[in-house]
Parts: C-alpha cells; structure tokens; sequence
C-alpha cells in the first residue's frame, strides 16, 4: 500500500493519525478528489448504503452522494468532519474511529475508506467492518498516488520528504475476513494553483507535525518549484488512483 505517511514508531504513528484536524483548511483545498468512474467501477449504479470511513473533510464522500448512493460519514477528528458538513450537509457524520464503529450489526452494503486505511489498526478494524457490513458486503480501499514519474512531481516528493511511489503494489492483507483484495487504477489530474501546491505540501501528516523552522522552509522550496513549472498559473497535480475492492466472506 501507499502509504508514506505512515511511521514506524506507534507513538509517532497515532499523533500523526490524529494531526489532520488542525489543517482542515488546507486538506480540503489542496488534496485530490475521487474521479466518479472510479466510484462506478466499484460500486456499480444501484443506490447502496455506504459509510465513507476516515472520510476526512468529504472528499470521497461527494463523489459517493453525487453518484447516488445513500451515504454516511465516520472519522476521530471533528475538525475534518466540520468542513464534511459544509461540503455535503445532508450526509449524517459521527465522530468514531474504524476500531470502534457507531453503527448497527449488519447495516451497511459497503465500507469506503478513501486515503485512510492506513491508518486503521487491521487487527480491529477489520472484524469491525465486517461486523457493520452485510452479508457479500464490499469494502473498498482507495489511494491518490502522486505520479513521481512525472519529473516536477518527484521533485516535490523529494521537498516533502516522502516519495509516493514504491510500496503501491502490495495489496492489503483482508483475510480471512475478506477475499482477496483486487485491484484497478485510474488515471487523473487535479488542476492547483501555487498557493494550492503549498497546502498540499501543508497538509501532509509528516509536513504538518515538522518543527516549525523546518515547515517554513520545506513550504518556501514547494512554492518556488510551483512557481518555476506553473503554466498560466495552473500547476497540474498528476495522481494516479488505486481502488483495492474485496468482499465479506460469509461466517
Ligand atoms: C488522509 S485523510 C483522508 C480523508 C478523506 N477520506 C480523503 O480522501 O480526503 C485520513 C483520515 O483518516 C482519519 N483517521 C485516522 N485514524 C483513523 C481511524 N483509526 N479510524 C478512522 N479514521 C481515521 C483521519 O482523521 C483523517 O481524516
């Protein structure tokens, strides 16, 4: 999985988890959203019952409302689920944490986690997705992967100090809960200007928790790469997308 956010220390780990709040601001204008083939391809075109797990400031979960489906919100941090509410009032929301979900036994057709996975405790987590989901339900695991093949992008990667690329391939281990995971990619591009360029640096869990001297200065090198490749002002962030699906097992 993708995940370069993710410490090996645990205590490091769990700050880092729970770091995202303070730049709700910047998340919600800088990181990419979902392109709505992609939700297609996974949940197909019947309206279903999903929660958007780790749904942060709503960016997956729009694309969720916008294609039809009857849609709930779960995340620990109120901060992202204040923006949620302002980006797509009518998806009701709880404060809650993918090891303890607030929800009933069986009420849910899919579990979406946009971004988030990685930072669940599997050991937990997994038998309490399973334990909201219905039988054959789907879970549905998404990550935006900045194309480092792209040269200006590998150059913000290595600003950011951390490279998207690498570990992407490994799928993530659901069983015996789940089958095996599949999985499909999409291409796309989310169009930024300078100043976006550098929320997106900001709102990176190992940006946001650099001494502040450090920040400053990672977030002054983002803006003069944003300046040198930006063309009428528009820097276009290249992602690639990876949906990793699997279904409940039957007990
Ligand atoms: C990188 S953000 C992704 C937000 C959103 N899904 C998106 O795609 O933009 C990761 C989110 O996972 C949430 N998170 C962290 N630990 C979690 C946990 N144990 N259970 C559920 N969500 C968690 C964070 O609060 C944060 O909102």
């Amino acid at each position: 999985m993708p995940h370069g956010d993710v410490p090996a220390d645990e205590t490091e780990r769990a700050a880092r988890a729970t770091s995202f709040g303070v730049v709700a601001d910047a998340y919600e204008k800088a990181r990419p959203g979902y392109p709505a083939d992609a939700v297609r391809d996974l949940l197909g075109t019947a309206p279903l019952d999903v929660l958007d797990l780790g749904a942060g400031t709503g960016k997956l979960t729009r694309t969720l409302v916008a294609e039809g489906h009857r849609v709930r919100a779960v995340d620990p941090d109120a901060g992202m689920l204040a923006a949620l509410a302002t980006a797509v009032p009518r998806v009701p929301h709880d404060v809650g944490t993918a090891e303890s979900l607030p929800l009933p036994d069986a009420s849910l057709d899919a579990v979406v986690a946009g971004q988030a996975y990685h930072w669940f405790d599997p050991a937990t987590a997994l038998p309490e997705i399973a334990r909201v989901l219905r039988p054959g339900g789907l879970l549905g695991l998404l990550w935006n992967v900045r194309d480092d093949d792209v040269p200006w992008i590998h150059d913000l990667g290595e600003i950011m100090g951390a490279l998207d690329a690498g570990d992407q391939l490994r799928p993530p281990a659901l069983q015996p809960l789940f089958t095996e995971a599949t999985v499909s990619w999409y291409a796309h591009r989310h169009p930024l200007d300078v100043d976006g360029l550098v929320d997106l640096a900001a709102s990176r869990s190992y940006v946001i928790r650099l001494p502040e001297g450090e920040r400053a200065d990672r977030l002054a090198q983002v803006r003069a790469l944003g300046e040198r490749v930006a063309e009428g002002g528009v820097v276009p962030v290249a992602y690639r997308l990876q949906v990793w699906s699997a279904r409940k097992v039957a007990a």
